[in-house]
């Protein structure tokens, strides 16, 4: 009590007290909540979006890795499904395992559509497409098709084909299909838009992907903006900032616990639509951070604060994997 009287009779002493007993409030609020919406809060009912009414999802790049997993877990849900990738087999086979793994109580429709994403100037593939759609009460778009480097290269180095094609699949592509789908969302004023964003594009720069990481970011600007015009008109739309997760472009093979299977990472975002989780109050409108060490890791990222830590931590982990990757294809070489 003596000494709290001391210190007010100080109005500097009084002033740094005072900001650090907010700054200590603001963490435990902020940490608080963060927990809250990572662990005990449910996320908002897909029901909202017409689950078990007849609605459909839309899944992009869903033949193999998390946009299968979507398109299997929307399925269970209740909704038909539409998916679209290159692979027509691959297609054919999880449009047959959606139709025949529904309950026949809940019956759901699938349907594939092929489609090389990076082809933007052919006409007629488009076409097609936008005539699956037609008809449609489409509830949920998933723009997960998403491409990445072979492996991290430094971009004056990099292949101006596989330049050109992350741009147009990760921008060009997403924006195309969005816009087929989202003014019908408009005036149905009901609709899930969820963009695949990334560590690399939504929390931390990421040198030797520099193209792909500037498409995620690219998605993360496009997400909060748009997000804010249809807000009012009943659509929600989402970037979800993604780590790593088992998968052929991860090249990761088996989960660990920062790196889940695509089965428990799509579960983690179903469960918690709406919700931040990890990207909580860090200035990134309608980024999501749902997996729970992601949004850990994100939490503690922006916690931390120092950006250029991360920035170097990831250049060195990101030319460690460009040597391996080269002797691979030395020693592959050498076998030929
Ligand atoms: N895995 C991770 O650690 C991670 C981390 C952050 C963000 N992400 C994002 O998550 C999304 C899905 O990645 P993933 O890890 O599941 O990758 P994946 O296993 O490699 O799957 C990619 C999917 O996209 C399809 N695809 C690729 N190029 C295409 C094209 N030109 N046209 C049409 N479809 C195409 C592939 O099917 P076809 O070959 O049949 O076309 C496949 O279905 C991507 O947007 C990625 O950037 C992943």
């Amino acid at each position: 009590m003596s000494a709290l009287f001391k210190i007010s009779e100080h109005p500097i002493a009084a002033l740094c007290l005072a900001v650090g007993v907010l700054s200590c409030a603001k963490f435990v609020l902020k940490a608080a909540n963060v927990l809250l919406q990572t662990f005990v809060l449910p996320g908002t009912s897909l029901k909202k979006y017409g689950a078990g009414k007849g609605a459909w999802a839309v899944v992009t790049g869903a033949s193999e890795g998390i946009g299968k997993e979507f398109s299997l877990q929307l399925a269970k849900k209740g909704f038909n499904v539409l998916v679209s990738a290159r692979n027509a087999a691959a297609l054919d086979a999880l449009v047959a395992e959606i139709e025949s793994s529904s309950p026949p109580n809940n019956k759901v429709q699938a349907k594939a559509v092929v489609m090389d994403f990076s082809s933007l100037e052919d006409a007629e593939k488009w076409r097609a497409f936008a005539a699956a759609l037609e008809g449609l009460d489409i509830g949920v778009l998933v723009n997960n098709v998403g491409k990445s480097h072979t492996a991290p290269v430094y971009f004056a180095e990099a292949a101006d084909q596989e330049v050109e094609d992350i741009l147009r699949i990760n921008v060009n592509a997403n924006v195309r299909v969005t816009k087929f789908i989202l003014p019908r969302m408009v005036e149905r004023r009901r609709g899930l838009i969820l963009n695949m964003g990334s560590f690399s594009g939504t929390g931390i720069p990421s040198p030797m992907l520099a193209t792909y990481a500037g498409t995620k970011a690219f998605l993360s600007a496009f997400t909060a903006s748009l997000a804010a015009e249809v807000k009012d008109k009943g659509v929600d739309v989402q970037c979800l900032n993604t780590y790593f997760v088992v998968s052929n472009m991860s090249k990761i093979r088996r989960a660990n616990i920062t790196t889940p299977t695509p089965k428990d990472y799509v579960r983690s975002v179903l469960n918690k639509i709406g919700l931040s989780c990890g990207a909580l109050w860090t200035g990134r409108p309608n980024v999501s951070t749902p997996y729970w060490s992601h949004a850990i890791i994100d939490y503690a990222m922006n916690l931390v604060g120092w950006k250029m830590l991360f920035i170097r931590y990831t250049h060195s982990l990101h030319k460690s994997i460009r040597k391996r990757y080269l002797r691979k294809l030395e020693r592959e070489a050498k076998k030929q």
